[in-house]
């Protein structure tokens, strides 16, 4: 089973939208995927169940009172599970830590066995419990950047941060980046873009997700961008970059 990491401790990169977007496209092509949401902010979660109806979330996992098996629920999409967050998500961070909370997640996604074809976290922006338990967990990380003139700042702590993690799980086997938010009318997104690419060469997907409003609509619609907006350029995007992730997936 692949476990899918999406990071970076820049906030409002497009994280969440991208575990959406990529296991809602997996999903619709017939593979079993589950979500999982180690962000407090809970906003994936809120973006596809009724928040207000949720029986186990994440909090009771790693506080160790419920298993992950007993958070997951399913959602509209036929083949797309999510195991939800609540906000008291981030009382976790407060309490008393042990090694035992960085690796329960580990340990609870290794219980499921092979019931889903694919594991995709949504963590918070920053470099935390959460997000390390995530690294702890994966087999691959996926890093959304969005080409701003700050945007390589903080890429090194984050690639640090898995390298640490790296040495307490070798499973973790690959890194890569791709561009999200890209407006191809400023010759600033350009340039930046081009200056990325030099950098990151081929551990930065071919695909760019483009700005698309209908995106953002989707969220407050509270529907997949494939079920939004399935001839956007959202949809589009989202589409090719699902098709180059599993590519990824499968190949290492
Ligand atoms: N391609 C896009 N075009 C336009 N808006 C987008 C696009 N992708 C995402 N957005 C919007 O950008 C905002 C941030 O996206 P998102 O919540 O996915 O980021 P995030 O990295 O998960 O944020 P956080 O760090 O707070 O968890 C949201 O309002 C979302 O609707
Ligand atoms: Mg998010």
């Amino acid at each position: 089973m692949k476990v899918l990491c999406i990071a970076q401790q820049k906030g409002g990169v497009c994280k969440t939208t991208t575990v959406l977007s990529l296991s809602a496209s997996w999903a619709l092509e017939g593979s079993r995927v589950l979500m999982i949401d180690v962000d407090p902010q809970a906003n994936l979660t809120r973006n596809i169940v009724d928040y207000e109806r949720l029986a186990v979330d994440m909090s009771s996992v790693y506080a160790a009172k419920a298993s992950l098996k007993e958070a997951i629920a399913p959602t509209a999409t036929p083949g797309l599970f999510i195991a939800p967050a609540r906000t008291s998500l981030s009382r976790v961070e407060n309490l008393e830590r042990s090694l035992s909370t960085y690796t329960v997640l580990r340990r609870e996604i290794a219980k499921l066995g092979d019931a889903f074809d694919r594991v995709v976290i949504d963590t918070p922006p920053s470099l935390g419990l959460f997000t390390v338990s995530a690294f702890l967990s994966a087999s691959h990380v996926l890093v959304p950047v969005q080409p701003t003139f700050f945007c390589q700042e903080g890429l090194g702590d984050l690639n640090q941060t898995i390298v640490e993690a790296r040495e307490d799980n070798a499973g973790l086997v690959s890194v890569r980046y791709f561009m999200t938010l890209f407006d191809k009318r400023t010759i600033i997104s350009q340039e930046i873009a081009g200056l990325l690419r030099d950098k990151l060469g081929p551990s930065l997907f071919a695909t760019t997700i483009r700005r698309n409003i209908a995106v953002e609509e989707s969220q407050y619609a509270q529907k997949t961008i494939f079920d939004y907006a399935p001839r956007s350029t959202g949809a589009e995007d989202y589409r090719a970059l699902a098709k180059e992730v599993a590519a990824w997936l499968e190949s290492s």
